[in-house]
């Protein structure tokens, strides 16, 4: 099957200081992901806070561009046609819905900017989604502060979908919302894929949450993938000693006894001066001097793509 979208190699780097007393530095904030992403699957990235997620999910929806790698969408490089077919749902539902605008308005926005239809089309398909979000019709004339962040997250949900995108990029989607309602949120996202054949690259620092709806799971560290495989493996026979490391500090999946984030022992090192070996060892219980001298590549092991020189021993 072809992939809808197919990452080669993508890095994003930024530059940053240069200022009259400090030199200047190279962020490798996304340093060679590739991936490609199927209709209807859902791609899990996870990692710590600064490891790249926000900006490979920029990337991928061309909210900017890679400093370098190739981005296919269908098989082809971005155009203004692909681009729509990538859309984006963000993290917070309060800042990412125009405060001044009413739900049909916001919904209906995609399809004026981009001259589909007329007004009465565009109504009619903005009170179709709203029904397959699960909002009342009633809705359609509400301004977002009126609603729950749940809710808040269905109409931002709702309007990415409007332009029948074959991918939608969830930045942290449900992080910003009660347990109770992430559930509700996540099953909506899942019944949504289902009906439009839509492919996810879902990205999240929750595991549970991950375990819930990921097909596959890529682990990245320090802007790199360590660990990229089926969801199954992944979970239950982690290779890399960070994925070990991530999954036995998250002291259950189960949603009822999940922590909010992740936390485990030593400090990620500086994305602007990182080591020239592994990047993981100087938190690695099985580091020896190749790892701290020759970065890992990722190569194939049972499945699953690893980046570690001792994969099979541990
Ligand atoms: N515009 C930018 N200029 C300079 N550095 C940046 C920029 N955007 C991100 N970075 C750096 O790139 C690295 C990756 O950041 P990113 O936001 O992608 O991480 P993340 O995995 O999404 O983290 P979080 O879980 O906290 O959201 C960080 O070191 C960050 O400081
Ligand atoms: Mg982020």
């Amino acid at each position: 099957m072809t992939a809808v979208m197919e990452a080669r190699d993508i890095t994003r780097h930024y530059t940053v200081g240069g200022g009259m007393f400090s030199k200047a530095g190279i962020v490798k904030a996304v340093d060679g992901v590739s991936f490609s992403l199927e209709p209807g699957h859902t791609l899990a990235v996870v990692g710590e806070s600064g490891c790249g997620k926000s900006t490979l999910a920029r990337v991928a929806t061309l909210l900017e561009p890679s400093t370098s790698g190739e981005l296919l969408i269908n098989g082809q490089p971005s155009n203004p046609e692909t681009r729509l077919a990538v859309q984006m749902v963000f993290q917070n539902p309060y800042g990412s819905l125009n405060p001044r605008k009413t739900v049909g308005s916001i919904l209906m926005e995609p399809l004026t900017i981009n001259n589909r239809g007329n007004a009465s089309e565009r109504e009619a398909k903005a009170r179709a989604m709203m029904a397959k979000v699960g909002l009342r019709n009633d809705h359609f004339g509400r301004y977002p502060h009126m609603f729950s962040g749940g809710q808040r997250q269905r109409i931002a949900i709702a309007r990415a979908l409007m332009l029948n995108p074959k991918v939608v990029v969830a930045d942290e989607p449900v992080s910003a919302l009660d347990i109770s309602i992430q559930a509700q949120v996540l099953n909506l996202l899942m019944d949504l894929q289902d009906e439009f054949k839509l492919a996810y690259l879902f990205i999240s620092h929750d595991l549970g949450v991950v375990r819930h709806i990921a097909r596959d799971v890529m682990v990245m560290y320090l802007g790199r993938p360590v660990e990229f495989g089926p969801k199954a493996q992944i979970f239950d026979a982690p290779r890399h000693p960070y994925t070990r490391m991530l999954l036995s500090a998250t002291p259950s999946v189960d949603p009822r006894h999940r922590k909010q984030a992740v936390t485990i022992r030593g400090e990620l090192p500086s994305p602007l001066n990182p080591p020239p070996g592994c990047a993981f060892a100087s938190r690695c219980p099985h580091a020896d001097d190749r790892c701290r001298n020759e970065r890992p590549e990722p190569r194939m092991l049972d499945g699953v793509q690893v980046a570690c020189h001792h994969a099979e021993a541990i």
